[in-house]
C-alpha cells in the first residue's frame, strides 16, 4: 500500500508525495468533533480548522473577530475526532501580523495546546519572515494567497483576485517566496484557473484550491457551504453535495408538529 493510503496518518511528507505522484489532495473545514470524525472516517486527507468559523459558526460578517482562544477551543474538539487526516489551524487576524516573534509565539501556542499538525496564515512576501521563523522551529505552515478574507477592508470586496497582470504576477512571486520561506503547501482562493495552473507548475509544494480551478494539487471547501446549509451563500465554486438546509428544516418542523400533537414520545420511546 502507498504511504498516502487510508490508514496512515497524513503528514506534510504525505502531501508532498501526493503532489509528486499526481494524487489529488482532498481537504474540507471542520469546527467540531462530530463533523471532523465523519470527515476522517470518509477518508479526507486534510482538515482545516478555518477562521471561516467566524462566519459559519459565529455568524459574523467577517473572519476578523475570531480569537486565538476560539481557534484553540475548536481545534481541541476537532482533533478528538481525527485519527488519519492532517489537522491544520488558521491563525486568526492579528495573531501574526504584528511581528515575526508574535507569529512564532502564537503558532507555538497552537501546537502546544492542541494536537494539530500545522498552522495556516494569509499573505505572501509580507509574512515570509514569520513563515521562516515558524517553520525553522519545526511547525508546518500553510500559506494562503489570492482572496485573503482577513484583508477584506484592504480589498473592499470578496471578488476574484489575480485578474490583472500585475496582481497575477504578484501572486506567482508570492507563491515562490512562501515556498522558499518553508511553507509546506499553499491555499489559492478565488483566482483564475490558468493562474492557479501556472503557480501549481512553478512550485514543488502542493497547492490547494478554493475557487481556483481543477489544476491545483488539491481542493478545499467550507464544509457547511458544500453541505448546502447556508442557502444565502452560493458562489459558483461551491458545489452542493447535499441539501442539508432543507433536510434539517423538514426534521425540525416534523419534530415541532409531533411535540405539539402529542405524538412524541410514544410508549416505545419512554421509560
Ligand atoms: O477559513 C477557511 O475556511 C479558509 C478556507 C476558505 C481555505 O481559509
Amino acid at each position: 500500500m502507498s504511504t498516502y493510503g487510508k490508514f496512515q496518518r497524513v503528514s506534510t511528507k504525505t502531501l508532498s508525495l501526493m503532489k509528486k505522484e499526481g494524487v489529488k489532495i482532498s481537504a474540507l473545514t471542520a469546527y467540531d468533533f462530530i463533523t471532523a470524525k465523519l470527515l476522517d472516517e470518509a477518508g479526507i486527507d486534510l482538515i482545516l480548522v478555518g477562521d471561516s468559523l467566524g462566519n459559519v459558526f459565529q455568524g459574523n460578517e467577517t473572519t476578523l473577530p475570531v480569537t486565538m482562544d476560539e481557534m484553540i477551543y475548536h481545534t481541541k474538539a476537532v482533533s478528538k475526532g481525527v485519527a488519519r487526516a492532517m489537522v491544520v489551524v488558521d491563525m486568526p487576524f492579528m495573531s501574526y501580523q504584528l511581528s515575526a516573534d508574535e507569529a512564532f509565539r502564537n503558532a507555538g501556542r497552537i501546537l502546544k495546546e492542541t494536537p494539530a499538525g500545522g498552522v495556516k496564515l494569509e499573505g505572501g512576501r509580507r509574512v515570509a519572515e514569520s513563515v521562516r521563523k515558524i517553520t525553522e522551529a519545526g511547525i508546518p505552515v500553510m500559506g494562503h494567497l489570492g482572496l485573503t478574507p482577513q484583508s477584506i477592508h484592504k480589498f473592499g470586496s470578496y471578488k476574484q483576485r489575480g485578474t490583472d497582470d500585475d496582481e497575477a504576477r504578484e501572486i506567482v512571486e508570492d507563491a515562490k517566496i512562501l515556498e522558499q520561506a518553508g511553507a509546506f503547501s499553499i491555499v489559492l482562493e478565488k483566482i483564475p484557473k490558468m493562474l492557479a495552473k501556472e503557480i501549481t507548475g512553478s512550485i514543488s509544494i502542493p497547492t490547494i484550491g478554493i475557487g481556483a480551478g481543477v489544476h491545483c494539487d488539491g481542493q478545499i471547501l467550507v464544509t457547511p457551504d458544500m453541505l448546502g446549509l447556508n442557502k444565502e451563500f452560493h458562489p459558483k465554486f461551491v458545489r452542493y453535495y447535499a441539501n442539508l438546509a432543507d433536510v434539517l428544516n423538514e426534521s425540525f418542523r416534523n419534530y415541532i408538529s409531533d411535540v405539539k400533537a402529542g405524538n412524541f414520545p410514544t410508549d416505545g420511546e419512554s421509560y
